[in-house]
C-alpha cells in the first residue's frame, strides 16, 4: 500500500509539474508569437485599407498581389518566421506546412468564437508553432464571399487561376497566421 501511495504522489507530482511547465512555456511564446506578428498584421492591413480607398477594389487586388508576400518576404530575411495559410488558398505561396494541415481541418467551416484563439505546437528540434485563426469580416467578402463583382472575380481568376479562396460568409474561419519561435 504505501509503495503504491509513493507511486500515485510521485505520478501526479510530475505530471502535474509536466503540466504546469507546458502552461509556461505556452504563456511566453504566445506572447512572443504576438509581438512577432505584430508588424506583419500592421502592414497587411495598411497595404489592404489604403490601396482600397486610395485605388478603389481592382487597385488594391494588385497591391495585395505584390505587396503582401514583399511584406512576408522582407520579414523573413530578418529572421522573423511569420506568414498566413489557408484551407482554401488563393496564393500558393501561402501553402500550409504540414503541422498546419491538422489544425486547418479542425478549423474548416467554423466561425468566430467558435474555437480557441490560438493553437500552440510544440515542433522538431525546439521549435515551436503558434496559429492564430482570422475570420472574413464584411470588406474582405469583396475579394473571398459569394458574390463577387465580374470584374473582381475576373481579375482575381487571371491572376490566382487556382483559387480557392472566395464563398466565405461573413465570419467563418478563413486561414490563420502563423508564426514559428525558437526555444
Ligand atoms: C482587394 C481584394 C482583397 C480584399 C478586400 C481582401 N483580400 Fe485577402 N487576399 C487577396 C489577394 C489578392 C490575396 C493573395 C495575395 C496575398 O495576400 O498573399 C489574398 C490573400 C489572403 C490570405 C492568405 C491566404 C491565401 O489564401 O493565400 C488571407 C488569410 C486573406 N487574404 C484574408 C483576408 C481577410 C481576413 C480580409 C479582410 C480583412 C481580406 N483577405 C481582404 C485579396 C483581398
Amino acid at each position: 500500500m504505501k509503495c503504491i501511495g509513493i507511486i500515485l504522489i510521485l505520478f501526479f507530482a510530475t505530471s502535474g509539474h509536466a503540466e504546469s511547465k507546458w502552461s509556461d512555456i505556452e504563456a511566453s511564446k504566445v506572447q512572443e508569437a504576438k509581438k512577432v506578428l505584430m508588424p506583419l498584421k500592421k502592414q497587411l492591413k495598411g497595404t489592404l485599407q489604403t490601396s482600397v480607398k486610395e485605388k478603389g477594389l481592382m487597385g488594391a487586388i494588385s497591391a495585395c498581389q505584390i505587396q503582401a508576400p514583399q511584406i512576408q518576404g522582407e520579414l523573413l530575411q530578418k529572421g522573423v518566421k511569420v506568414g498566413r495559410t489557408s484551407h482554401k488558398l488563393r496564393s500558393l505561396a501561402n501553402e500550409p506546412k504540414d503541422w498546419m494541415k491538422g489544425p486547418l481541418k479542425e478549423y474548416a467551416e467554423t466561425h468566430e468564437g467558435k474555437k480557441p484563439a490560438y493553437q500552440l505546437v510544440a515542433l522538431e528540434n525546439n521549435l515551436y508553432g503558434y496559429l492564430e485563426p482570422i475570420y472574413a469580416k464584411g470588406m474582405c467578402l469583396n475579394c473571398h464571399g459569394q458574390n463577387l463583382k465580374t470584374e473582381v472575380a475576373q481579375k482575381i481568376k487571371a491572376l490566382y487561376p487556382k483559387d480557392q479562396a472566395t464563398g466565405f460568409k461573413e465570419g467563418e474561419f478563413r486561414g490563420f497566421f502563423w508564426a514559428v519561435l525558437g526555444d
